[in-house]
């Protein structure tokens, strides 16, 4: 752990009362300097730190800081039925459905729900082997290890479930969104979350033996955000968001309606028609990102299964099962 994650877990464990740099530097065996950068970088990364003279600093009661009890707190009884106490944020990690794919594979033949999440991602991953941007405190990352079974909707159909459910999160706090296909959360022109579903599968018996549902959520904008981003990502908390609330309740309630939707198979196809209605891309002209060459046609219908139908401009209609799509800015 590196030691601005060390001062930070002693702030927040002292909740709001002040520690002197000294006894940080104490605690934590490095110079009273060491300690002055580690304040400066947790600054500079978002976290709310004041300074009193002769008594060290506070971490101000509001810093929205990511806490498993709190989670916990807010989640379904269902949800806690799954993840039980298993709920646990990092400092840091490379991706925490990195994480939570060793955990499985560490247990191949039991694999109990957990829930992992961290304060930032040093190789968070997104589809297609892209990366996702992961800067600490600004945004939510979490993964959900489960085991499927009947009792859940069908593994193909979970990506699109989540989209809906993470959607639904939102208006929790009056938050509108839309899904860009597959499985892109979008507000305005800006893709705030992206959802990364992986599965284990059990080769021998030919089933799947978990699920990996990592969800992350764009929650604030930061200061270093890299150029070639700000054109294309958006945040659900920005100067005109009305409704205050923390990111352990988001984090909870997007768990409690993921959840909600994946133990109701029944209701997939009212969930899929709601996918539909909140979607972006709908009656929309698009360029379909293919293996060859990159074509436009404008979408005419979504499937119950989640698939697009798209007619090209020759009038061919094509069924895609996954892929890309992109939207040209005046379609917006
Ligand atoms: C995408 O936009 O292509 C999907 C992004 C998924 C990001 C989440 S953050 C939590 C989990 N850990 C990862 O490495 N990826 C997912």
């Amino acid at each position: 752990m590196k030691t601005q994650d060390k001062v930070l877990t002693l702030l927040i464990e002292k909740k709001g009362e002040a520690v002197s740099g000294e006894s940080l530097a104490e605690q934590l065996s490095v110079s009273r300097t060491a300690i002055w950068k580690s304040i400066t970088c947790l600054r500079d990364a978002g976290y709310s730190i004041k300074a009193v003279t002769n008594k060290g600093y506070i971490l101000e009661q509001e810093a929205d800081i990511l806490k498993a009890s709190v989670i916990a707190e807010n989640l379904s009884q269902e949800v806690l039925a799954l993840v039980g106490n298993r709920i646990e944020v990092f400092q840091e990690i490379d991706s925490t459905n990195t994480e939570a794919k060793r955990r499985a594979s560490d247990k191949s033949d039991f694999i109990t729900g957990s829930l992992l999440l961290a304060e930032t991602q040093t190789a968070g991953r997104g589809r297609l082997g892209r990366v996702f941007y992961s800067p600490k405190q600004n945004g939510l990352y979490m993964s959900l290890l489960f085991q499927p079974d009947e009792k859940y909707v069908d593994t193909s159909l979970m990506t699109a479930c989540a989209a809906v459910a993470v959607c639904r999160a939102l208006e929790k706090w009056n938050i509108q969104s839309q899904i860009k296909w597959v499985n892109d959360i979008f507000i305005g022109n800006k893709k705030v979350c992206g959802i990364l579903t992986e599965g284990i599968m059990n080769m021998e018996e030919r089933r799947m033996d978990a699920v990996v549902l990592g969800i992350g959520i764009n929650i604030r904008q930061e200061k270093t955000m890299p150029e070639e981003l700000k054109n294309i990502v958006g945040f659900v908390k920005t100067d005109e968001t009305k409704e205050s609330f923390s990111r352990n309740e988001l984090a909870a309630e997007v768990m409690n309606q993921v959840i909600s939707i994946f133990k109701e198979p029944r209701k997939c196809d009212l969930v899929m028609e709601e996918y539909k209605a909140k979607s972006l891309v709908m009656n929309k002209v698009v360029t379909v990102i293919s293996l060859k060459e990159p074509y436009e046609a404008k979408v005419i219908d979504i499937t119950k299964e989640g698939h697009l139908i798209v007619k090209t401009t020759t009038g061919e209609k094509k069924e895609l099962l996954s892929g890309e799509v992109s939207i040209k800015p005046e379609e917006f």
